[in-house]
């Protein structure tokens, strides 16, 4: 592996080397204390994030690596107009790896075409979030003991919620698992998905409804309605508070069941649940830490190298008004094929 910015990209075997790595962190921390000693990771922040950055900072630093970048991009820079072609060249001259997390999505995919170093999305918008899925894959196979076979349930925005896309697109290299797919009409998950789950046998039912799905779900993974990403103010009115998880109704649900939540909660689980075993999401985000450990101590090792250049574009193939390359429009026209669909190979869109 040589960039994380999209689950997908993995090998089911990758992965399996990542967890095993993560697994060994969890148990003995301070045998990682030097891995990363003497290198340096940037992290740049164009969007707000709580776990995400903090993690990946105190990773680092508990690996015995150091930290820059920003977390508010008014104080770089972009603030001037500046391209994120040279944003990266320029950062990656002083990086060891670079973690990027933005509103636009497939900007992580164009940085690492510009990058001398390895590049992780921490969120590209409404479209990826992989290493939170390493957060996720990591508390289920520690509490678990395995993913396969599961039944799951994906609940709330499914169709701006990133950490979702990316852990479908995980949970394709794992056997015989069940999806509920729970979402309001309006916040179902996007096509491209939905296409991607047929086309690799993952069998999944679409409900509007959380309760009588409850009793038959192994993990309830929550999400937020993602505010930031609705278009239509109205749309978002009309969808918010929409789940909202009490402790009253996990009473009919397993006794092992995993209620997670990649995090910030609104008001979708009630504060009554964090007491019962079985909210997990705290300890999602801590295992989350110890995932982004096993990831750079790989990624923050590896040797630099000047990629191969690329063609230069003359703007967007795309309609999505918040692909990046709207935006940049030197990016080079990239396609790629969702289920035989032709997309944008930055933000997925269907061209
Ligand atoms: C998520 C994100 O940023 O997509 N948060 C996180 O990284 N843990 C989820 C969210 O914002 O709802």
């Amino acid at each position: 592996m040589r960039h994380l910015i999209d689950f997908g990209d993995l090998t089911r075997r990758e992965w399996d080397e990542l967890y095993a790595r993560a697994d060994k962190i969890i148990d003995a921390p301070e045998k990682f204390i030097d891995v990363c000693r003497g290198k340096v990771m940037a992290s740049l922040f164009y969007e707000p994030s709580t776990r995400t950055n903090f993690s990946f900072q105190t990773a680092m630093l508990r690996l015995g690596g150091s930290v820059f970048g920003f977390a508010d991009p008014r104080s770089s820079s972009v603030a001037k107009g500046e391209t994120l072609k040279d944003t990266i060249k320029m950062v990656s001259g002083y990086a060891d790896v670079i973690v990027m997390r933005t509103p636009w999505e497939g900007a992580a995919r164009a940085a690492s075409l510009y990058s001398d170093v390895p590049v992780v999305n921490a969120g590209d918008g409404g479209h990826m979030h992989p290493t939170q899925t390493t957060a996720d894959l990591t508390t289920i196979t520690r509490l678990r003991g395995s993913v396969d076979g599961l039944s799951i349930g994906l609940c709330g925005d499914l169709k701006y919620g990133r950490t979702v896309h990316s852990l479908i697109k995980a949970l394709a290299k794992f056997k015989d698992i069940r999806f509920f797919l729970i979402a309001p009409r309006d916040l179902a998950i996007p096509d491209y998905l939905r296409q991607f789950m047929r086309e690799n046998g993952m069998p999944f039912v679409e409900v509007t409804g959380l309760e009588p799905v409850i009793p038959q779900l192994d993990v309830l993974y929550m999400t937020r309605i993602q505010r930031e990403r609705f278009v239509d103010p109205l749309e978002y009115e009309r969808n918010k508070g929409i789940y909202i998880l009490t402790r009253s109704k996990l009473a009919r649900a397993r006794e092992n069941l995993l209620v997670m939540h990649p995090l910030p909660r609104v008001d979708e689980i009630a504060v009554d649940v964090d007491d019962d075993p079985r909210a997990v999401y705290f300890r999602q985000a801590r295992f989350g830490m110890f995932a982004r450990m096993a990831l750079l101590s790989d990624l923050a090792n590896q040797p630099r190298k000047t990629p191969e250049p690329v063609e230069i574009g003359k703007g967007p193939i795309c309609h999505n008004p918040i692909c990046i390359t709207q935006t940049e429009h030197y990016l080079p026209p990239l396609i790629r094929y969702n289920g035989g669909v032709k997309c944008c190979a930055f933000c997925d869109t269907p061209l």
